[in-house]
This record gives structure tokens, C-alpha cells and sequence, in this order.
């Protein structure tokens, strides 16, 4: 990366910064690599800054990276985007604006490379922590949306769009109070309003926007509406919600159920699915629904597991019932059929 220092008065719009600005507390302001723009740059006027430095160009490395194989190169990949989320979402707060450049790179390039790891499922599961959940869920519904945008069909910029869609899906959450954001008690009724409209916020932020089209617009405005009308902002039902806010809510519903939260510990994804599919009848787009329901299991095939009575098992074929029974292989060499012996269950991945 070749660097130069420009005097604060000939930065102009489209710079990249090459290192962060940060505020006299020493938090960073500005994250490295943020495209400047004119309101970034009309609110930096009034630090009186002397010097910026900006990226004169990039080299371009010759391969283009492979989808992270281990769990230990995923979290790599995963905490370096997690930092530039974790950036962006305090910009969005500082200044109300999307630095949509960063947002729309990691899509192209982290993101996507974390959707083709092989074992994604698994490097999820291993690595969800109940800090900084506006990040990791914002990271986790952008794969898991992309993943299964593909398992639905889609394609190309049409599959690009709803992983930006997904990623930026929660991003109304910086213009809600962090006291009602962060509060470790239930919310009261009208807190609750305000949180609910962190999709009528985070769709205002992006409205007008010319590179933002409408299934982008909507996959944030809708991602809490239901099947059956009963959800937010609008009450809109069936067809009416766009097929990337369908979408973004089952990943939605699955990453928040399976990460450990104030108000509940994190399940197995088999308890999970089992509870997605009880979901099905009503809430979910129930194609969407299946889809994940039917291809998220052979993720899990081969994975070690606890179950009830203590042993430890491998997971060895889901037996066509969908997912939350499969058969498992005991260390003590035995096959039990979890669908057909509930008096077993697995209670956690090993
Ligand atoms: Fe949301």
C-alpha cells in the first residue's frame, strides 16, 4: 500500500484513509481504510486537523484467497471483519451516515470467502460469544443469508445484494439509545416501540442512496415482518415482504437462537431447527424455511455431539426426519435413532 500525507484543507471525497483519525480520548473516529465522504469531511472541519493520510494506491496480490479450511484460519478472517464492522457501526452512530464502500468490500471479499468454507456451520457454533452480539449477528446473518440465498437459487449481483442486505440489516440499531440498546432488563412497552423501529431507521439511512436498490431497501424495512402479518413495522403479509426480508429472517431467527444472549443460553442447532420448524406453520416463508431446514443438516454430519445421558456421539445421518432426531454412533459403538428413542436427546456439540 503506497501512503501520502495530505494537508486537512486538499482532502477531497472518494480518499481512502490510510491510517484512523481518532478523537482526544484516543477512540477511533475514523477507521483505516474508510472512503471519505463530504459529510465524513464537513464534520472533520470542525477538529481542526492538520494532516490526514490517505492511500495513494493498493498492491494487488497476485492470488486471490482461498475460503478459510480450518477453524482457526475462519477466526482470523472472522475477527478482522468483526473489527471493521465493529468501526463502521460507530461511525454510523458518530456521524448517521453508512460508510457503504467498507460495507459493501467486506461482502466482497470476507464474507464471501466465509460462506464457502466447508465447515461454516461448525466454525459458527464454536466461535459465538455473547459480547459485541450487534456485530456478530450482523456478520453471522450475512453468511448465513448468503448461504442460503444460493440454496434458494439466487445468483450474481441479485445474491450480492441480499448479502448486503442481510449485513446491513440491524444497522437502524446505532440511531436507538445504547441505554434501551444495552439495558440488562426487560424493555418496557415503550422502549420496546423504540427498538422496533430500529427498521424504519435503518431504512431512512439508506433511502436516497443511488447504489442502494429497492430488495436492498426492503430486506432492511421487513425483516421482522411474518408470513401471518402479525410482525413490524407495517403488519405486511405473504408476498408483500420481499423475498430478501423472508430470507433474512430465518437467518435472523436461527443466529439469535443459537448465540447466548442476557435472556437465554445459546441451543444446539438441532434444537434449533426442531423450534424453526414449529416456526414454519404461520411466521416463516415456509419454502425458504424448508430449504434451510433440509440442506443445514448435512452440515452437521460427521460432528461430535453430547447427549443426555452423558456419551458422546457422532452425528451419522439425519434419517430424512428433518434434522433435530438424527441418528448419532455412540463412542461405546452403538446406533441409536434419536426419532425413534426420545428418551435420549443431544444437549450440546462437543
Ligand atoms: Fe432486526
Amino acid at each position: 500500500m503506497v501512503t501520502k500525507k495530505y494537508p486537512f484543507a486538499d482532502v477531497e471525497p472518494g480518499m481512502k484513509l490510510a491510517s484512523p483519525i481518532l478523537k482526544e480520548n484516543g477512540q477511533v473516529l475514523l477507521a483505516e481504510d474508510t472512503v471519505l465522504t463530504e459529510t465524513f469531511i464537513a464534520k472533520l472541519k470542525l477538529m481542526n486537523l492538520k494532516f490526514v493520510n490517505i492511500v495513494e494506491r493498493t498492491v494487488d496480490s497476485e492470488e486471490a484467497p482461498a475460503a478459510p479450511a480450518t477453524a482457526d484460519a475462519f477466526d482470523a478472517v472472522y475477527d478482522d471483519t468483526l473489527q471493521v464492522i465493529e468501526n463502521c457501526f460507530s461511525t454510523m452512530r458518530y456521524f448517521k451516515e453508512v460508510p457503504l464502500m467498507q460495507m459493501k468490500e467486506l461482502v466482497d471479499t470476507s464474507i464471501n470467502l466465509m460462506i464457502d468454507a466447508a465447515g461454516v456451520f461448525g466454525y459458527l457454533q464454536t466461535i459465538r460469544k455473547q459480547d459485541d452480539y450487534t456485530f456478530r449477528h450482523s456478520i453471522n446473518v450475512a453468511i448465513i443469508s448468503g448461504i442460503l440465498g444460493k440454496w434458494i437459487g439466487l445468483s450474481g449481483e441479485r445474491l450480492r445484494d441480499l448479502i448486503l442486505a442481510a449485513l446491513l440489516h440491524d444497522i437502524g440499531k446505532t440511531q436507538i439509545p445504547l441505554e434501551i440498546l444495552n439495558k440488562p432488563a426487560k424493555l418496557t412497552q415503550e422502549e420496546m416501540k423504540i427498538m422496533e423501529g430500529h427498521t424504519i431507521e435503518g431504512h431512512k439511512m439508506l433511502l436516497g442512496e443511488p447504489s442502494i436498490n429497492k430488495g436492498i431497501l426492503c430486506g432492511i424495512l421487513q425483516h421482522h415482518e411474518k408470513i401471518d402479518g402479525t410482525g413490524y413495522p407495517l403488519g405486511i403479509s405473504g408476498d408483500q415482504i420481499h423475498i430478501f426480508a423472508r430470507i433474512i429472517a430465518v437467518a435472523d431467527i436461527y443466529d439469535a437462537m443459537t448465540s447466548d444472549r442476557i435472556y437465554h443460553k445459546k441451543q444446539t442447532p438441532f434444537a434449533v431447527i426442531e423450534e424453526i420448524k414449529q416456526e414454519t406453520f404461520g411466521k416463516l416463508d415456509p419454502v425458504i424455511c424448508m430449504t434451510f431446514l433440509r440442506n443445514i443438516i448435512n452440515y452437521f454430519i460427521g460432528k461430535k455431539v453430547i447427549l443426555s445421558n452423558g456419551a458422546e456421539a457422532e452425528v451419522v445421518y439425519h434419517g430424512g426426519h428433518l434434522a433435530a432426531y438424527p441418528i448419532v454412533f455412540t463412542q461405546d459403538g452403538k446406533f441409536i435413532d434419536l426419532e425413534g428413542n426420545k428418551s435420549v436427546a443431544i444437549v450440546a456439540m462437543a
